[in-house]
């Protein structure tokens, strides 16, 4: 594949109407100059998402999502920048031209190359889960935990047999097809030894796909009792676990997907999907980091963390709670659900059944609430030392959080809960982070090894602060999970795999575990929270006061010509002042295109690196676009560009005389040459 060269992007963006292309997706409503809709990319009641026609790009007040037309439909289509714009040109009827790049070509050729082995690979298993001669041991794994051959089959599940070389002596017939192998971390290569065998031996396999499908790993799991239960492919050229959900792909199929719930493993997230919740994804046996995060607020605006009711889930929430306070941008959600000791989702969902998991991930913990909890874990607020404390922690984790509304509103509220004033709690912003790890409940268990049902937890048990909220609880009287394995697994009808039979991923298979799923009324041993108090979540950013650099540049995006009709060229000196930053860049940009639109200017900065510069553009435009009371264009905007540009000039020169000033003052009228007395007089003057 090749590059897309700029210059068809702009004018395949300047013959399409961004009207059209949201309106056939969205249903659009006219408001004055623009048009208006509930935002598809959060949930909403009233339309806050914009779309200018004049401006070409669309902007939502209440998540702050932005772009142009090609920013719109990767968005909603959840497409890759090539698709998009290949989709785009198509309904305009033009032909997508590439600019060959060898080096590129043949990095791309290798990369689709390692997709298809990855996929033979997935389809490899998935038949060997069908066909293989030791399938049986298999198919009644799976089917003890309770997966119908459906569920299988969405998820791509499959079998690598025994053996060391099955998967290379079918898929690794040449030298080329070997290395492939080997390079998607299929194959293991004893270099020292010259072995080569196939890294999934005797495993259940899951496919781990990214978000267009295309299979780029897998987890493999054991049978029986060995170690390790997990193994999973290796990082490749393809597969990167800290920027992967597992389950993602399939949970996008949801159109209606809104939220989601990271869960710790891959049966986690297949047994909920079991279950009809097919919104839950996985991090890869690593913590839940900032760019899983991004990743995943990408689709949805709802975040709920369920990780395993062990010690080992308890760090893991706190390492995703403090890994998801940057991500906290105005509009997102993140909430905590806590299960109960030795509980995990899989575990759960087969105990109490959809409806109730359901409402459970409904009364879990908001983050910013989980936030003063953690805060306060271990800490007597009652007390001066405690409230000193609980001050000490809180405020540097409010401040990880991104500038806006919600921060703003989580420091008043630590105010109110210590009674410190605000720039007290601004000083302690710069404290170091430091949290209680996780305590384990009683004496260290063995993770997993404890089957909820057979070993109810007294409900008086004594819980750490961080989970009495949101806690569920095992049913006592539950009959066992391991009770019930056993018994389908002894049970004949549904152990009759002979090769006759339709195949396991084809055969329908009756609810698992219906006599599980406790009457919908019986609450005993669930935490009943009351629904948050708390909503400190602003449903519009309030209009902002400009800055003077701010200023020029909406000018300049309103009417990008301007900038040769000014009669000096502008020359910013920006510093580390982010509006500079942000003017000089969009100047340099025009210096160098004169011809750009304001769409042009997006465009360009949406890129990876240039989404917050392209939601600043974008922002500072929607602004205007609502604020026409004080729409530029009622003066003259050139002479209004070359004033604003002058005083930012005046205050530059401002700032250097002052610092200068200070500099010589500080070096005493004793130190000075004649020629810096000279030079101190003339700035107290002027
Ligand atoms: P768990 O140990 O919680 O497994 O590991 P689980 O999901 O409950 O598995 P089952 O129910 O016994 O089958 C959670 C996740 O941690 C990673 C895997 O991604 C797993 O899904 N893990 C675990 C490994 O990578 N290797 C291991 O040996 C164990
Ligand atoms: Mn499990």
């Amino acid at each position: 594949m090749s590059r897309i060269p700029q210059t068809f992007i702009d004018d395949l963006l300047s013959r399409l109407d961004i009207v059209n292309i949201v309106d056939s997706r969205v249903k659009l409503k006219k408001t004055g100059k623009n048009y208006a809709a509930c935002c598809p990319f959060h949930q909403e009641k009233t339309p806050s998402f914009t779309v200018s026609p004049d401006k070409q790009f669309y902007y939502c007040f209440g998540c702050g999502a932005s772009g142009n037309a090609l920013g719109f439909v990767m968005e909603y289509e959840r497409e890759g920048f090539i698709e998009a714009v290949e989709s785009l040109a198509k309904t305009a009827g033009m032909e997508v031209p590439r600019e060959q790049n060898v080096e590129f070509a043949k990095q791309d050729f290798r990369r689709r190359k390692l997709f298809d082995t990855l996929e033979a690979a997935s389809e490899f298993y998935q038949d060997k889960l069908k066909t293989h001669p030791q399938k049986h041991n298999a198919v009644k794994y799976l089917k003890g935990r309770g997966l119908s051959g459906q569920i299988a089959k969405d998820f791509g599940i499959g079998f690598a047999p025994p053996g060391r070389d099955n998967l290379l002596s079918s898929l690794g017939k040449n030298n080329e097809s070997e290395s492939l192998l080997i390079d998607s971390g299929l194959v293991i290569h004893k270099e020292e030894e010259n072995k080569k065998y196939d890294r999934f031996r005797y495993r259940i396999t899951f496919p781990i796909r990214d978000t267009r499908g295309r299979v780029i790993g897998f987890g493999g799991r054991v049978l029986g009792d060995d170690k390790p239960k997990y193994l999973n492919s290796p990082e490749t050229d393809v597969f990167h676990k800290s920027q992967e959900l597992y389950g993602l792909y399939e949970a996008c199929k949801q159109r209606d997907l809104s939220s989601l719930i990271v869960v710790e493993g891959y049966m986690d997230v297949i047994a909920l999907a079991q279950f009809d919740i097919r919104n839950a994804v996985a991090t890869l046996g690593t913590a839940c980091g900032e760019d899983h995060l991004k990743l995943a607020f990408r689709y949805v605006s709802e975040i709920i963390f369920c990780f395993d009711g062990d010690n080992a889930g308890r760090k893991a929430a706190l390492r995703a709670f403090t890994n998801s306070l940057s991500s906290m941008e105005d509009g997102r959600q993140i909430k905590f659900l806590f299960l109960a000791e030795g509980q995990d989702p899989d575990s759960l969902v087969r105990q109490i059944g959809r409806d109730r998991f359901i409402e459970q991930t409904g009364l879990s913990i908001p983050l910013e609430e989980f936030l003063f909890d953690v805060a306060a874990e271990g800490i007597d607020i009652k007390s001066m030392d405690g409230r000193a404390r609980f001050s000490k922690t809180a405020a540097p984790l409010i401040a990880k959080l991104p500038q806006g509304i919600f921060r703003e509103l989580m420091f008043d509220n630590l105010a109110r809960r210590t009674g410190l004033s605000r720039e007290v709690l601004d000083e302690l912003q710069n404290e170091k982070i430091l949290l209680l790890e996780a305590q384990p409940k009683r004496e260290p268990q063995p993770r997993k090894e404890l089957r909820p049902g057979s070993e109810p937890q007294p409900k008086s048990a004594p819980q750490p602060n961080l989970e009495t909220k949101a806690q569920i609880q095992p049913q006592p009287k539950e009959q066992s999970h391991a009770a019930n394995e056993t018994q389908l697994e002894n049970e004949p009808s549904r152990n009759n795999t002979t090769d006759s039979d339709p195949g396991y991923q084809n055969a329908p298979y009756p609810e698992p575990y219906p006599d599980q799923i406790p009457p919908a009324d019986d609450q005993s041993g669930y935490a009943n929270r009351p629904p948050t108090q708390l909503n400190l979540r602003p449903q519009r950013k309030p209009t902002v006061e400009l800055s003077a650099a701010e200023h020029a540049t909406i000018i300049l995006l309103e009417d990008p010509s301007l900038l040769s009709k000014l009669e000096t060229p502008p020359q910013i000196e920006a510093g580390n002042d982010p509006d500079l930053l942000c003017l000089s860049e969009v100047i340099n940009y025009l210096q160098k295109r004169p011809n750009s639109n304001f769409n042009n200017i997006l465009g360009f900065w949406g890129g990876a690196k240039g989404i917050k510069q392209q939601q600043k553009l974008a922002k500072l435009m929607a602004n205007q676009l609502l604020s026409t009371a004080k729409t530029i264009n009622t003066y003259d905007s050139l002479s209004e560009l070359s004033s604003t540009l002058e005083t930012l000039s005046e205050n530059h020169s401002q700032r250097n005389h002052q610092q200068e000033l200070s500099t010589l003052k500080a070096i005493g009228l004793k130190n000075l040459s004649s020629e810096q007395k000279k030079r101190l007089i003339e700035l107290s003057r002027s």
